[in-house]
């Protein structure tokens, strides 16, 4: 039993002694973090005086890209954060503490400055994730805080030179509650760095420029307190190759197949359903394009391209289908204005160089039938009346039946030719008219492809020189 008691005290004693050797031998940081926490309140800005303004400097490397929403207008970017200040209550004389020049902590153990991203529009967004992090406390008081985080910021997005376009996006980051009289700002760089940046397909990066700004807010309510930022402009410029390719191309090839449209004749049925179906893949680049762009007023240029070919392609449709409208023979002798023949077929088509269409017209062919009238077939009627009247005779009845019956046939046979002349004539009136019509409606379409190549071209050097 005693035998038993003393081994226990022996054990307990080596154990005891052992603890100390232990504590002695891994003592200095824990002595240093001792007396550094000690009388540490996290709570409280790290500054000797109330008036003193704590510095902190801040450093931006981005990293990656992850999406640029036009139609959203935010970027999603990964980046990492690095933050320095001076915590005057964090500092210790590293020969006292076995050399430790510098201690890393868990972020949770020390105050840390509230900077938030003014831009920020990630619901999910909490803060820095400070539990996850570390910080490095260096003997001089000096902290540095470094994590990495992706951000989802708002940012301005103007398309209007879409696909050329570059845009610029904001990254401001700042205390939210310390006022410009606790807390101040500025750069580690005059930019930010980009010495880890993964390559993106879409976007280039221009120039990742830090700016320190001190702005007044809160003074619609009376409050108005400055407060400091250092501000990111993110210059970032779109690779535009794949909409060149996919979509600029087409499009342009498109116009170009377009201006055929204007060659097709007005009355072949062909040239709607040609003309429909360049509408159509028209159409088809519209949703594409408004796929890919936000709903703001201010159209891209290349939407504004496609939307004028699409009218001048209406019009010209339109136009087509009025003109197989009026050479419909079931309208009639419907003839063309005698102003609109003047001004369209002679004016405008000399202008064109098409000649004078006005000449080829109807006109020509209605003077050339005019003139010949049938020979008169009642005189050779009357003049066998008179022979029957004077004669008188029985013998002679046969034969002027026979003469009378030769009449009849003969006048019947020339009202038939009438009515065959005049339909014949009618019909020739008709193709006259249609001939007239078409004539008109190639004016009209080649005034089309005239306002149509004039168009497209201008507005194609007009966006060429914005871009
Ligand atoms: C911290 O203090 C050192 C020495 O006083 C100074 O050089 C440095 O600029 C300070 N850093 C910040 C962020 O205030
Ligand atoms: C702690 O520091 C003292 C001197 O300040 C040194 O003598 C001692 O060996 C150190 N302890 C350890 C475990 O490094």
């Amino acid at each position: 039993m005693e035998l038993c008691k003393v081994f226990l005290w022996s054990l307990l004693c080596f154990q005891c002694w052992w603890d100390s050797r232990c504590l002695a031998l891994r003592g200095n940081d824990t002595r240093l973090y001792r007396h550094l926490f000690n009388h540490y309140n996290k709570a409280l800005r790290p500054t000797s005086g109330p008036e003193d303004i704590l510095m902190v400097e801040i450093g931006v490397t981005l990293t990656h890209i992850i999406d640029m929403n036009e139609k959203h207008q935010t970027l999603t970017a990964n980046i990492w954060m690095t933050m320095a200040w001076n915590d005057s209550h964090l500092t210790w004389e590293p020969e006292d503490f076995g050399g430790f020049k510098a201690l890393t902590l868990p972020a949770g153990e020390i105050w840390k400055p509230d900077i938030v991203l003014y831009q920020n529009v990630d619901p999910y967004f909490s803060g820095w994730s400070t539990d996850d992090t570390y910080i490095k406390v260096y003997s001089t008081g000096y902290i540095l805080w470094e994590m990495p985080t992706v951000t989802m910021s708002s940012c301005h997005l103007d398309v209007s030179s879409f696909p050329f376009d570059s845009q610029t996006c904001v990254l401001k980051f700042g205390p939210w509650i310390h006022s410009g009289k606790e807390l101040d700002m500025r750069s580690m760089a005059d930019e930010g760095s980009l010495e880890s940046f993964i390559d993106h397909p879409e976007w280039e990066v221009g120039s990742f420029k830090a700016k320190r700004h001190m702005i007044w807010y809160g003074e619609d309510f009376n409050i108005g307190t400055p407060y400091a930022d250092v501000t990111f402009k993110l210059v970032l410029k779109r690779k535009s190759t794949f909409y060149v390719f996919n979509l600029l191309l087409p499009c342009l090839l498109l116009t170009f197949v377009m201006t055929a449209t204007f060659f097709l004749p007005s009355n072949c049925g062909e040239k709607l359903s040609f003309g429909v179906s360049l509408l159509l893949s028209m159409v088809v680049f519209q949703l594409v394009l408004t796929d890919v762009l936000p709903e703001s007023d201010n159209l891209p240029w290349i939407g504004r391209f496609v939307i004028i070919t699409m009218i001048l392609m209406a019009v010209s449709l339109g136009m087509s289908v009025f003109v197989m409208y009026a050479c419909d023979s079931s309208m009639g002798a419907r003839t063309i204005p005698d102003w609109s023949r003047k001004v369209f077929l002679k004016y405008v088509a000399t202008l064109l160089l098409m000649g004078d269409l006005s000449k080829q017209g109807m006109a020509e062919s209605v003077d050339s039938q005019g003139e010949h009238s049938p020979p008169d077939l009642t005189a050779l009627s009357s003049v066998d009346n008179n022979k029957h009247n004077d004669n008188n005779t029985n013998s002679n009845d046969k034969a002027t039946l026979a003469l009378h019956h030769l009449v009849d046939n003969l006048q019947c046979v020339q009202q038939n030719l009438a009515g065959l002349l005049m339909h014949a004539r009618r019909m020739e009136k008709n193709r006259a008219l249609e001939r007239e019509w078409r004539s008109l409606a190639k004016v009209l379409d080649r005034i089309c492809m005239l306002l149509y190549l004039v168009t497209a071209t201008s507005c194609l050097i007009a966006f060429a020189t914005e871009a």
